[in-house]
């Protein structure tokens, strides 16, 4: 288990000096008697400004990262501790004590976690699902319970809004603490955790160690943007989508691709039968403001924050470098789902189905949905817009109306966590089975052969939509 927690510095413009992250742990609550350190980390990144045209401001702010990793802990056991530091240099304040209970040493069969994305925090945002999957945290993990516990979280991508905007990151992370002191939160990047500076500064350094949860069989990505792992009777993997979508992000499309091909190759369907791929840019969705240009991400240069946004100088370099058709800057006529339905563009969902275009014979390029149809990928939880939208299993454009072995994976846009306003439908896709713009969060049970998915109001967690996807 890696603990991980940020320290803010009084003076920002200070580096920190290095100290020392320290987690004090044991199995009785009065007897913290083990100790690891770790040394902690800077990282000093820019704070975005939205009154200037690149979105980077001037102000630098340097935070302490602690991670530390615990080992050999006992299997299915409460597991107590605190952290420090957590105040800044020369405080020497301890944190209160946390509890987290650890995996059986045989993987459960059965599994419960909770799923969002495009979320932000409560102070900003007061239809964030936070309250309401806290809430659920507490009820289902409370020793009388009879439900299953909850035992992971995943957030794909847009967290807080934005992380290197302050104190909306820190919030956010503060927001979500009554839930990842007590169990493990996993997070995927979305176009908004580039930072100003398509860094992903932010994201890297706050979820640094996320990818040491890297699944048995297959080989550890080295990076936090693209990473798998097991949970009971799941193989999740998360993507960084952005590198479909813009051209500063291009450079990664063929590392991820063959890690993703090579981590698939090694998933063993007898242990972990569900793959469960999770990305923050949709494949299949409906939304109208899925084609507008704003939802590129931040352009290099505009000629004006209120006017038409125009192509910048060298916009689609990044692809071209690799020989690949940069997306349609504005995204509305980028490679149509259907010539025959504008409304069905989806962003640059084509792109990431069938492949980035080669400039050189036309031949599409690191495409996932051949992928999906190789190794029979279950399920792609996805964001970016905001609104709960579910497929039919769909493959290739067929769809089938049964989720029993389908064999073909069911989409769920699950970006309706608490944005910053909702993201309106166009037509039906002929393969949608759901949709509601309603601000909701995700609740997924699933065993060895059922995976259960529940979509609940981020008000009170009345159920709106709900399929089992049976093997
Ligand atoms: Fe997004």
């Amino acid at each position: 288990m890696s603990v991980s927690w940020t320290t803010l510095q009084d003076s920002p413009d200070n580096i920190p000096p290095v100290r020392t992250s320290t987690v004090r742990y044991g199995l009785n609550k009065d007897s913290l008697i083990d100790k690891v350190t770790s040394p902690t980390t800077s990282m000093r990144t820019l704070t975005e400004d939205l009154s200037t045209y690149d979105y980077c401001g001037n102000v630098w702010e340097t935070r302490e990262m602690n991670s530390v990793t615990l080992t050999d802990l006992p299997s299915d056991t409460d597991v107590y501790y605190t952290v420090e530091p957590v105040g800044a240099p020369g405080s020497d304040d301890v944190s209160p004590v946390y509890m987290f209970h650890t995996m059986p040493e045989v993987p459960p069969s059965e599994i419960h976690f909770l799923a969002t994305a495009d979320m932000g925090d409560q102070d900003t945002h007061d239809w964030a699902s936070i309250n309401e999957m806290v809430r659920e945290s507490e009820q289902c993990n409370n020793p009388n319970s009879t439900t299953i516990p909850i035992t992971l979280g995943l957030m794909i991508g847009d967290i807080s809004y934005n992380l290197d905007l302050p104190p909306s990151g820190d919030n956010f992370m503060a927001d979500m603490a009554p839930m990842t002191q007590n169990y493990p939160w996993q997070y995927g990047p979305g176009n908004h955790e580039a930072d100003c500076n398509y860094t992903y500064a932010n994201y890297r350094g706050r979820f640094a160690a996320q990818n040491l949860t890297a699944a048995k069989h297959g080989e550890n990505s080295g990076s936090s943007r693209w990473y798998s792992f097991d949970h009971g009777p799941m193989h999740a993997i998360i993507i960084d989508t952005d590198a479909w979508g813009f051209d500063e992000v291009a450079y990664i499309l063929e590392d991820q691709y063959n890690w993703l091909v090579q981590d698939l190759e090694a998933v063993d369907r007898d242990v972990t039968p569900f793959i469960v791929l999770l990305g923050h840019r949709p494949m299949y969705c409906s939304s109208v403001t899925g084609q507008q240009g704003s939802h590129l991400g931040y352009p290099k240069q505009m000629d004006g924050w209120e006017g038409k946004i125009s192509e910048p100088l060298n916009y689609g370099e990044g692809f071209r470098n690799l020989g690949l058709k940069p997306p349609d800057f504005e995204q509305r006529r980028t490679l149509q789902h259907d010539d025959n339905d504008d409304d069905l563009a989806c962003g640059v969902s084509d792109l990431i189905r069938n492949g980035m275009i080669s400039e050189v014979d036309g031949s599409r390029k690191y495409g996932i949905e051949p992928l999906m149809e190789k190794y029979e990928i279950d399920v792609y939880l996805t964001g970016h817009e905001h609104n709960y939208e579910r497929t039919y299993p769909v493959l290739n454009g067929e769809f089938t109306k049964s989720y029993d072995s389908p064999k073909k994976p069911v989409h769920v846009v699950i970006g309706s966590g608490g944005a910053y306003g909702t993201d309106e439908f166009g037509s039906a896709g002929p393969w949608d089975a759901f949709r509601s713009t309603e601000w909701s969060y995700t609740d997924i049970v699933m065993n060895m052969t059922h995976f259960h998915l529940t979509q609940k109001l981020a008000t009170n967690s009345t159920i709106i939509d709900e399929f089992v996807l049976r093997k």
